[in-house]
């Protein structure tokens, strides 16, 4: 692998010039890409180009043009088996984000798994969409939801996630990544805890794919879910791999074309294998394409080179920011940075904090970042979160450091100074 990176450990102004929309006049300082990440010219190009010159529906058609869209389908289908690790190119499904692939795992393992008394494992850190999937399914079986805390580092700790596993689990859901905390999970070490119990293992991967290299196996993840947006990818597509045997055993989940060999009227329905059985309809293959561009951006610009850029952008985060009077780094992005640093200001509504940044150029996420029960057990009302792209500089990091020495308090602190969502 190449190296990107400069003599200060960023990649930043090295591939700025390969997205577009960075070069835009009045395009702010970006620091919102734990919600999506911007797009390089060539995924930009492969998204364009599969409409200008092989669209046509895949897996039907019996004519050439038909068949180079398939090709470029399942090639993207190989190239995500290639980033992941996994064996085999059929443990890949294509859904629409991570969302989706969890509630079709929560739908189909789910709902073959569990029944009244079996338990699903959370942990304290989860996003909604690792969380409202299973909490759903316990509702409607009968089984029940148990959270695995989470440390004071902001990881959840192989001895205190033991605790909670016995004899009734039959899920574990992990994040790898926090996308509040930017913590990274030991995955390897609670799977194996988890495998000890015989249970499933689903890991949320959607803040990692784009800061750390994933290898499934070495993980021991079941399943392991993401979406193409969150690393340089379209949105409207996402990732579920499972390990061979246990996909098999899934679905149908949503019926439709391309999920039948065939159609009787007098006779049962036969199902295709999977991925296809899992893939019902017409799949966003421009977004396969796309995400498939994405992955190659990534991997090329070489691991050592994202993680040194990482250390260096989160080190630089919290050596400086922390240092402005009032403002508190929340968990402890430093111990393993994957591009993401939380604060909070005291005395000043996040949302005020957000809201001053954006007047001064500056985007960030504030709020509880669709994870508010991680957040009432930090026991806050939101925070300010930074989350950095291989196209950040230090610059733009200067910027915040600037304009978060000028903030105070606003409306939000004055009238609304309880008041929380998103
Ligand atoms: N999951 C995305 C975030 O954390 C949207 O912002």
């Amino acid at each position: 692998m190449t190296s990107t990176a400069t003599s200060s450990g960023l990649i930043g102004d090295a591939v700025r010039e390969r997205f577009p929309i960075l070069g835009r006049r009045g395009f702010p300082v970006y620091l919102d890409n734990a919600a999506t990440t911007q797009k390089p010219r060539e995924v930009l190009d492969s998204l364009v180009g599969y409409y200008e010159t092989v669209n046509s529906n895949v897996g039907r058609g019996y004519y050439g043009l038909a068949m180079a869209s398939t090709e470029q389908y399942e090639q993207a289908r190989e190239v995500v088996r290639r980033f992941l690790g996994a064996e085999e190119a059929d443990e890949i499904v294509f859904t629409a984000s991570t969302t989706a692939a969890t509630n079709l795992l929560a739908d189909t393992l789910g709902r073959a798994t569990v029944g009244p008394g079996d338990q699903v494992v959370v942990t304290g850190l989860e996003h909604n969409s690792n969380l409202l999937p299973w909490r759903r399914l316990c509702d409607d079986t009968g089984a029940e939801l148990v959270v695995a805390p989470v440390g004071a580092d902001g990881r959840v700790e192989p001895s205190a996630f033991a605790a909670v596993l016995g004899p009734r689990v039959r899920i574990v859901a992990i994040g790898h990544v926090s996308n509040v905390l930017g913590t990274v999970n030991p995955v390897r070490e609670l799977a194996a805890l988890a495998h000890r119990h015989g249970a499933r293992v689903v890991v949320d991967g959607a803040q990692a794919v784009a800061h750390r290299p994933v290898d499934v196996r070495e993980l021991g993840a079941d399943f392991y879910t993401f979406s193409a947006h969150k690393v340089y990818g379209p949105m409207g597509t996402g990732v579920l791999y499972g390990r061979r045997e246990l996909l098999e055993q899934l679905g149908p989940y949503q019926v439709g074309g391309g999920t039948v060999k065939g159609v009787r009227h007098d006779s049962p329905v036969q199902y295709v294998p999977v991925p296809a059985r899992l893939e019902a309809g017409t799949p966003n293959v421009a977004g396969a394409a796309g995400l498939a561009a994405a992955l190659e951006f990534v991997a090329g610009l070489g691991w050592d080179s994202v993680r040194a850029h990482d250390e260096a952008l989160v080190g630089q985060a919290v050596a400086e920011l922390a240092a402005i009077p009032g403002v508190r780094i929340v968990g402890d992005p430093g111990a393993e940075p994957s591009g993401i640093v939380s604060l909070a200001v005291d005395g000043i509504h996040p949302y005020d904090v957000g809201g001053h940044l954006d007047r001064r150029g500056i985007a960030v996420r504030c709020g509880v970042h669709c994870a508010s029960t991680l957040l009432d057990d930090l026991g806050l009302l939101g925070t300010v979160r930074l989350s950095f792209a291989v196209y950040t500089t230090e610059a733009e990091l200067d910027a915040v450091r600037r304009a978060l020495a000028e903030v105070e308090p606003g409306e939000w602190t004055a009238s609304h100074p309880d008041t929380r969502f998103l």
